[in-house]
């Protein structure tokens, strides 16, 4: 049962995490995705419950289609800063394609060096029953497991495309998926691009919380990639994407103004400049932790 007195301690953790179930009262989960540390500072300062080191580091840092090519190396290297800027938000690291798949074996492997070169506190790895043993060896090794079902990013090219999954006939296979990896152990589980009837359906049958994305209200929580959330995303949004600022906008028009007063010579003024018998002062524009 979900408890005021649990929130309210600095880090979250995962026992909380795993029983805050709407059903029983809880306030659902707040997820956003993180891959620096001043966004993971700014986003942990926001209020967020957990931050995902996600595989979509890949389209959103590295500008690459999809996060097939992402590797462990990167997502143990983006953990480390997302890490550092966290204080209160559980942070959970995505293993990334073909660093599970092959084994259960090379799961726990891969896990554990996320856990340890990245710092995360957990780990999540897309798929259902197929990989449901994965999912139990690495919990059995000690560590977390956020599961994902329904849209799997990295089966993009064996699904045709980024397509809402669920409908129909394979709804009953994801309701499947979900069971199986909470069986496994995962302490909660994404459900991506679904349709909201059937997340619905999956969030009332698991004793672990459901995070959606794409997926409707009823799950137990929600998850966003944070420059959709933060309208810095250009190009095609998708739908489930509701944007809660325009940072894009903010960021271009404060860079086109920089850029006018340095052409201008209004930039920089005297403020700006050290006296020649001023007092010392810090030089180092980026150490203001
Ligand atoms: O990689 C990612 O950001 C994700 C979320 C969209 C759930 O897996």
């Amino acid at each position: 049962m979900y408890s005021a007195t649990s929130a309210s301690l600095r880090k979250i953790t995962v026992p909380e995490l795993s029983a805050r179930k709407k059903s029983q009262g809880a306030p659902p989960i707040a997820m956003v995705t993180a891959y620096d540390f001043t966004m993971a500072r700014l986003i942990d300062e926001g209020g967020a419950d957990m931050v995902l080191v996600g595989d979509s580091l890949g389209m959103v840092v590295q500008g690459l289609g999809n996060t097939i090519p992402v590797t462990l190396d990167e997502i143990a290297y983006h953990g480390r800063a997302v890490v550092r800027g966290t204080q209160r938000a559980h942070v959970t690291g995505d293993m990334p394609f073909m660093s599970y798949q092959i084994s259960a074996a090379q799961a726990v492997e891969s896990a554990g060096k996320l856990m340890k070169e990245g710092g995360f506190e957990s780990v999540k790895l897309e798929g259902g029953e197929a990989m449901a043993e994965h999912v139990y060896r690495i919990v059995r090794a000690g560590i977390p497991v956020v599961g994902h079902v329904g849209l799997l990013p990295q089966s993009v090219h064996a699904l045709g495309g980024f397509k809402v999954q669920g409908r129909g006939d394979s709804a009953a296979q994801i309701v499947r998926d979900a069971l199986a990896v909470e069986d496994a152990g995962a302490f909660c589980v994404v459900l991506e691009a679904i349709p909201p009837d059937l997340a619905a359906e999956i969030t009332a049958a698991l004793s672990v919380p459901t995070i959606g994305i794409g997926a409707g209200g009823a799950c137990d929580g929600q998850v966003l990639v944070c420059t959709d959330l933060l309208g810095m995303s250009r190009g095609h949004a998708p739908k489930f994407a509701k944007r809660f600022a325009e940072l894009g906008d903010a960021i271009a028009g404060a860079v086109r103004e920089y850029v006018r007063d340095v052409r201008s010579g209004e930039f920089p003024g005297r403020e700006h400049a050290y006296k020649p018998n001023g007092p010392e002062e810090p030089t180092e524009p980026l150490l203001r932790h």
